[in-house]
């Protein structure tokens, strides 16, 4: 058994951001670790930063963690607001934006928490890093969202659960698209990095794919639709992330959320883009948008698994006193990285990787 270089007794646990597949997988691995392996006890904070900041917790037992694995979402819940350093409090009748953090950690105190692990998105890690860097507080991150876009590991639970989903979502468009002959647009989320479009997108055989990191011309998407009408094929379809960008263009914003981790709401461009080639191309042109049906249901295997290998190594990180850090995925490996490292910077798609490469080869347009 690893030492307890920290004499750590009691661990908190908290999932901070957007919900994604394999958070339940996680916080299963936590407590059993935790219990068996260490004899630690475990605090669960309730909706995330919400649950710190309002000290609203509750132990967690092996009895608690029965039967979550398969579960998608959160059994302690989470918000994608509620960030302590810049927290809304109304005053005179004004929302102002104070650092609470010194509330978070009398409750931390008060639940006599010696270490914390976050479970969360760029927002959460870099909320981790404070805690750490400010207080001292030994924290360790997981890194957890459907867009795969957390620098410093190879992939982040789930997004392949997202993945599939998607690809499930263009075989079933075929049938109609094939059937009456249309033009079948598909709007998938991933935020400004286009990983569950360019992976769906090869995977359920898709014509054209639109990613945030390859500036699109809907000339070019054109052109391919109108190509294939003219070699016999009477339907196309188009995947398109919603941080696609035109050539000198913007994202398409829904709405901006103030005090959210990401205040830009994406999403519209899918239809933007539809219109377009329906009027170009004078093909019947419709559109799906996945939404948060890419967020939900069981994780696939490959998730439950790195979820419960990220969970297990963030007990024993914590334990071996690597504090400040973020379990990581390093084919094949699970390793750590400083907060500060994984936190701030995005991982993109690479436009020399060799599925950009063998999508293009394979007659798929990316509308460049
Ligand atoms: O980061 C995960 C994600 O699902 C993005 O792909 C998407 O843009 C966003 O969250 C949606 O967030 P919300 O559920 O707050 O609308």
């Amino acid at each position: 058994m690893p030492r307890n270089k920290a004499q750590i007794k009691r661990i908190g646990v908290l999932t901070g951001g957007g919900d994604a597949p394999g958070l339940n997988a996680v916080i299963r691995a936590v407590v059993k670790v935790a219990v068996r392996e260490y004899g630690l006890s475990i605090i669960g904070f309730i909706d995330g930063f919400g649950g710190l900041i309002e000290n609203r917790a509750r132990r967690m037992a092996e009895k608690d963690v029965v039967g979550i694995l398969p579960r998608g979402g959160t059994i302690l819940g989470t918000t994608n607001r509620d960030n302590p350093f810049h927290y809304p409090v109304k005053e005179d009748g004004k929302i102002v934006y104070k650092d609470i953090s010194g509330q978070v950690m009398d409750n931390i105190a008060s639940q006599g928490i010696d270490a914390l692990i976050i479970i969360g998105g760029d927002g959460s890690l870099k909320i981790a890093l404070e805690l750490w860097k400010r207080y001292n507080l030994p924290v360790i991150g997981v890194p957890k969202t459907i867009d795969n876009d957390i620098a410093a590991t190879d992939r982040t639970f789930g997004f392949d659960t997202a993945l599939t989903t998607a690809t499930e979502a263009i075989d079933k468009l075929h049938t109609t698209a094939e059937s009456h002959h249309r033009v079948m647009v598909l709007e998938v989320m991933g935020r400004y990095a286009g990983w569950i479009a360019l992976h769906s997108g090869v995977a359920g055989g898709a014509d054209v794919i639109l990613i945030p990191e390859i500036p699109f011309t809907i000339e070019k998407v054109c052109e391919k639709i109108t190509e294939r009408k003219k070699a016999g094929k009477h339907f196309s379809i188009v995947v398109v992330a919603e941080g696609a960008v035109p050539v000198g263009g913007q994202v398409v914003v829904k709405k901006v959320v103030e005090g959210s981790f990401e205040p830009l709401r994406l999403g519209g461009i899918g239809s933007v883009v539809a219109e377009q080639i329906e009027e170009r191309t004078g093909i019947e042109t419709r559109v799906t948008i996945l939404g948060h049906l890419q967020r939900g249901g069981s994780p696939t295997p490959f998730d439950r698994i790195l979820a419960t290998r990220f969970g297990a190594a963030a007990v024993n990180f914590l334990m071996e006193g690597r504090y400040g850090e973020m379990v990581c995925l390093r084919t094949p490996d699970i390793g750590s990285v400083p907060l500060a490292e994984a936190t701030g910077a995005m991982r993109c798609v690479p436009l020399g990787s060799d599925l950009v490469r063998a999508a293009r080869e394979m007659g798929i347009s990316f509308g460049d």
